[in-house]
């Protein structure tokens, strides 16, 4: 297997932005990793909480021959899964692009395209709560393996784990296990859409190209793009956040 190149920082403003400032000098594979980030970003226009504790890192992927976004997504978010599983923590994918345990976020992920003129780069950014204090105003919401497992984990081990299961993962066969992992079809949610229309339905289908198809009274109908909450014994539980259709957005630099 290929190595990666691995750049440990101890606090940077986002792995994101350190990644496209430095995006010519960075090989394939480089994986910038800090300790601490002070503006970290998430999907949006979110900001994304980075104490010491957690796990933030963003991936350099320069010659994948797939450079369809959510195809690395759903490659990244089996990766997740089964290193949490393999820690017994019984993590599932929630459409787009949010790790579960439950009904609260453990992890998110961004991927970006670094287009100049075509698209040269993928830029991964993963946050992953572990040994982090869960912030109060997201604690209902959020989790950290610390709070599942009881114990610390290594946040380099964890890492490895990650980026070899990435290279085990990225398959033919990838959407199909990806839809092992996600949990949401027959769920009752909201779809939330990009005009702030709400549609109550169930999870019929989550399709190869991103897309989720909702139930609604009957009729089938495809979204694109919106935010999930899910609806557990007639109570809307879960967080209600922008998202983008696959919490992919194209950023042009130079
Ligand atoms: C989300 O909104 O769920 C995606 C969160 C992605 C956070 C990670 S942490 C490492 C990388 N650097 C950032 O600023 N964001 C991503």
């Amino acid at each position: 297997m290929e190595t990666w190149n691995i750049i440990h920082l101890n606090e940077i403003d986002s792995t994101m932005d350190y990644v496209k400032r430095n995006i010519s000098a960075l090989p394939d594979r480089s994986v910038i990793w800090a300790d601490m980030q002070y503006k970290g970003r998430g999907r949006g226009k979110n900001t994304w909480l980075s104490p010491r504790g957690g796990l933030w890192f963003s991936v350099v992927l320069k010659s994948k021959d797939n450079m369809n976004p959510w195809h690395t997504m759903m490659t990244f978010s089996v990766a997740l899964v089964r290193t949490l599983r393999r820690h017994s923590v019984d993590a599932w994918i929630k459409w787009p692009n949010d790790i579960y345990v439950e009904r609260k976020k453990v992890a998110g992920i961004l991927v970006e395209n670094v287009i100049k003129g075509k698209p040269i780069a993928q830029v991964v950014g993963i946050g992953l709560n572990v040994n982090n204090d869960i912030d109060r105003t997201i604690s209902d919401k959020a989790t950290s393996l610390f709070l599942q497992m009881g114990k610390q984990i290594s946040l380099s081990d964890l890492l490895m784990t990650i980026l070899d299961e990435y290279d085990s993962t990225d398959s033919e066969d990838i959407y199909e296990r990806w839809l092992r992992f996600s949990r949401l079809l027959g769920m009752d949610v909201e779809l939330v859409d990009n005009s702030g229309v709400i549609h109550n339905g169930r999870v019929a289908n989550l399709l190869m190209d991103g897309s989720i198809e909702l139930s609604e009274k009957g009729d089938k109908k495809i979204y694109r793009a919106g935010s999930l909450i899910l609806v557990h014994e007639g109570l809307a539980t879960e967080i209600q956040r922008k998202t983008s259709k696959i919490d992919v957005s194209n950023s042009h630099i130079g």
